[in-house]
């Protein structure tokens, strides 16, 4: 009974080591890629959700993509191109079957596609949810037309029942293996392997304790193996622990394998794996927290197996308190060791009643638990998994979980994350000027976002965040072929290139982003894509990506100053975009730098506003940024303004500046747009002629309010004796328009917060005074400051 109050205090405890240990971590974009500009293919399906599958099939130059209740044909090279679509719809009768059960008619019974495999060249095998009763069925492409069979056969144990389920499978020579739930509830989850001889997992908490399915992948590890060991088939899953014993439900993160030629036992384990082992995966961060949970996981293939490395990305336990996921990698090598080599856990019984797991310390039968049939076993007369003793067999029934953790690559994550949780990833191994190879990783996030992360020696850098989804989607699905990434959620489908070089813009830009499909061309001055060919003059180009030195950078011009003419009394905004979220902006303003004046200016990330200018304002302003990479400054200049002071112009016939608004100010997130819209600036008068316009003013508004009264009195919709005329005929819009800010830090991309500047008057620095708020629509703020001038037409 002591466990929930143990829990809230260890959890308390995990939290406030925690929250240290990520205070110390950077784990920012360099740059931040906005929907707008991030130049994808995208497919949409008319009135078509949910495109959760994926299958390449590159002999056909195609992406097939499972969908809600529809199957696409893509081309590959542009996926926009639909060659191909069938629907496969639920009848009536199902989804009438799968309401009367309590379930959701529109969201729960329908047919969402979930399993997408190659069986041979001319034929795929597909199953779906079908309202709440999986079904699979056969599937052709020719002609360029994809066909459904129609041969509907039992989904059980193949794909989830619940469309909110995951489920894994893979197909490895016209055996599906797949990882699922047997039942309506989910309850009685499976292994299973659909073959001349099915086998499953055995139904025991020992085995699958309510697991969460994420990944299955086959691994040769037959080739070459002197003890003539079988291929094994990986399966990755969260679960919740039987091994340890302080509170309720603590899930953690597992990785299983069987053999592939394993058929079963003969009298203990019939019809069952007598191969199926499991280890803890362990990926933790810097600081003792719960345990990470598993959620996709992806396989680097090598031509030498035991070479492959497996990657895969974590969530936090409790994501309501503490949002952080983390990518970690394990070798082959070392999972299959611990299952190889490693000692098992055994389960005790303690005070009458509780159990727990231990390690288990005692003789091992031979042949070994769980071992694939080798060459040891064979000089023993053991043939077949149906040879094996009855001793081993249940050994491996009962103590199905080994004693070790598998630990990741190097101990520790590869990347590290707070903010939106991070949910599929792929990793390609790029080959780079000096031959070495490096993993990059692709990683889809929760709210639409890729996240492109390098790894150099334990330093995490994140290349850039790009937004491939309009609405903070998740990205359900990640592939990866031929340099191309095809990411799948809720709405769509998009394409997008590993890389556009052409994003670097200069020389610095390109070294420091340290992307390495990219490196800068000095002839021809530009950021291209790698590798252009072995032989291309390599001095030619300048890549840096452990170090970032872009000090080999030739250097640039001085950069001309802008001219800009000083209105008195005007409001200004000096532009200023820099090219790196991890660069700090500095202004140099006339005559002084730091400290800056008093109540003069509001800084942005992507400029400057400076309001009711007068003439001690004129001068040279200039923008500077300075991106510390390995302890080396580089500063650069983005802009250079000269505002001149110009003679007063004279009253304008207009109302111009008796009303209080701010015009648009564009804060589009980092500033990484390069779109140069000029500053906002305009004519206006001088404090004298202000008097007179504001005396104008009042006029006017007074003939037209008298105007406007007899108007309405002539025309009935005032009666002589009422008082209240409708106010908001003089509207009086005090409220400064909030928009959306996309910030550039860590939890950038949380686009439910909104920020709203206000007015600076800070002795302290670079960045306006700012402060997070829930966007609660009709809820002004009320203590930003209202300015006094107008200066955009189109306001009023
Ligand atoms: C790369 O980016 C540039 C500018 O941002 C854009 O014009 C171009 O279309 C992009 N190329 C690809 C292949 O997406
Ligand atoms: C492909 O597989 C299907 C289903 O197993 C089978 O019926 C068909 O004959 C196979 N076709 C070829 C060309 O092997
Ligand atoms: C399907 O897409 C809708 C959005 O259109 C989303 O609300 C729902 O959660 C998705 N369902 C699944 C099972 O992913
Ligand atoms: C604008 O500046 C002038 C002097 O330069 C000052 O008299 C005036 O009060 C200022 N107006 C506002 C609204 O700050």
């Amino acid at each position: 009974m002591y466990s929930p109050l143990f829990f809230i205090v260890l959890h308390g405890i995990f939290l406030v080591c925690a929250s240290n240990a990520w205070s110390s971590l950077k784990s920012i974009p360099r740059k931040t890629i906005q929907y707008e500009d991030n130049n994808v293919i995208t497919f949409k399906g008319e009135g078509v959700w949910n495109y959760s599958t994926m299958l390449i099939r590159e002999d056909l130059g195609l992406l097939v993509v499972g969908a809600r209740e529809a199957v696409y044909a893509l081309d590959i090279k542009d996926i926009s191109v639909a060659k191909s679509e069938v629907l496969w719809k639920v009848t009536e009768e199902k989804q009438k079957e799968c309401t009367s059960k309590g379930k959701h008619p529109d969201i729960d019974c329908r047919n969402y596609v979930r399993m997408l495999h190659q069986m041979n060249d001319s034929v795929m095998y597909m199953c779906g949810t079908n309202a709440f009763s999986p079904t699979c069925d056969y599937m052709t492409f020719g002609d360029g037309q994809l066909k459904l069979e129609g041969k509907q056969e039992d989904g059980r144990g193949k794909c989830p029942f619940d469309p909110f389920q995951r489920s894994s499978s893979v197909m490895a020579d016209q055996d599906l293996y797949s990882a699922s739930s047997l039942n309506f509830l989910g309850s009685e989850p499976v292994i299973l392997r659909t073959s001349p001889i099915s086998l499953r997992t055995v139904f025991k908490s020992s085995w699958l304790n309510e697991p969460n399915f994420v990944y299955m992948d086959v691994v040769p590890e037959s080739e070459d193996s002197p003890e003539g060991d079988d291929d094994k088939v990986y399966m990755f899953f969260s679960e919740n622990a039987v091994e340890y014993d302080f509170y309720n439900k603590l899930v953690v993160s597992r990785v299983a394998r069987v053999c592939k030629g394993d058929m079963g036992g003969q009298r203990t384990l019939q019809r069952k794996w007598t191969s199926f082992l499991k280890a803890r995966l362990d990926c933790s961060g810097p600081e003792p927290s719960l345990p990470y949970i598993i959620q996709d996981v992806f396989q680097v293939r090598h031509k030498k197996w035991r070479k492959s490395v497996f990657y895969a990305v974590f969530t936090s336990q409790s994501s309501s308190t503490d949002r952080s996921s983390a990518v970690c990698a394990y070798d082959v090598t070392d999972i299959s060791e611990v299952f190889s080599r490693g000692k098992f856990k055994t389960e005790v019984t303690v005070e009458m009643s509780d159990v727990k797991w231990v390690t288990y310390n005692g003789e091992l039968p031979v042949p070994r638990p769980g071992a694939c049939i080798n060459n040891a076993a064979r000089s023993a007369g053991i043939m077949r998994s149906l040879d094996l003793p009855d001793k081993t067999l249940q050994f491996i029934r009962d103590r199905p979980l080994m004693d070790d953790a598998v630990r990741p690559i190097t101990g520790k994550p590869l990347l590290l994350k707070r903010g939106p949780l991070l949910t599929r990833l792929v990793v390609d191994h790029v080959t780079v000027s000096d031959g070495q190879s490096y993993p990059v990783m692709f990683v889809g996030t929760e709210n639409g976002y890729v996240q492109k992360a390098v790894n150099y020696d334990g330093e995490m850098h994140i290349i850039e965040e790009v937004k491939l989804f309009q609405n903070a989607e998740s990205i359900d699905v990640l592939r990866l072929h031929q340099n191309q990434l095809y990411a799948g959620s809720a709405s769509g489908v998009v394409q997008m290139p590993v890389s556009n070089c052409s994003r670097y813009s200069s020389c610095l830009d390109c070294v420091l982003a340290r992307d390495p499909y990219c490196a800068w061309d000095v002839p021809s001055q530009r950021c291209s894509r790698l590798p252009t060919s072995p032989e291309d003059g390599k001095s030619n180009l300048i890549q840096s990506l452990k170090d970032g030195d872009a000090t080999r950078c030739p250097t640039t011009a001085p950069m001309e100053p802008k001219i800009l003419s000083l209105v008195l009394g005007n409001n200004i905004r000096l532009p200023c975009y820099p090219e790196s979220n991890l660069a700090q902006v500095n202004w140099n303003f006339p005559g002084e730098s730091l400290p800056y004046p008093k109540k003069k200016y509001i800084i942005y990330n992507d400029g400057i506003l400076l309001y009711n200018a007068s003439v001690s304002d004129a001068g040279r302003y200039t923008c500077t940024s300075v991106e510390q990479v390995k302890g080396r400054d580089y500063t650069q200049t983005l802009a250079i303004y000269d505002l001149r002071e110009q003679s007063a112009v004279v009253v304008t016939d207009k109302i111009k500046t008796t009303l209080g608004i701010l015009p648009e100010i564009h804060t589009t997130s980092s500033g990484l747009h390069k779109s140069e819209e000029p500053p906002w600036y305009s004519k206006t008068q001088s404090s004298e002629s202000k008097w007179i316009v504001m005396q104008v003013a009042l006029a006017m508004l007074s003939v037209m309010m008298a105007c406007l009264l007899i108007w309405n009195l002539y025309m009935g919709h005032i009666s002589p004796f009422m008082c209240c005329g409708r106010r908001q005929l003089i509207k009086s819009p005090r409220s400064l328009p909030e928009r959306e800010y996309m910030h550039t830090g860590n939890d950038a991309v949380d686009s439910k917060q909104h920020m709203v500047s206000l007015c600076v008057t800070t002795n302290s620095g670079l960045e306006a005074t700012s402060f997070h708020r829930n966007a609660n629509k009709g809820d002004t703020p009320t203590d930003v400051c209202v300015f006094k001038y107008i200066t955009d037409e189109s306001e009023i």
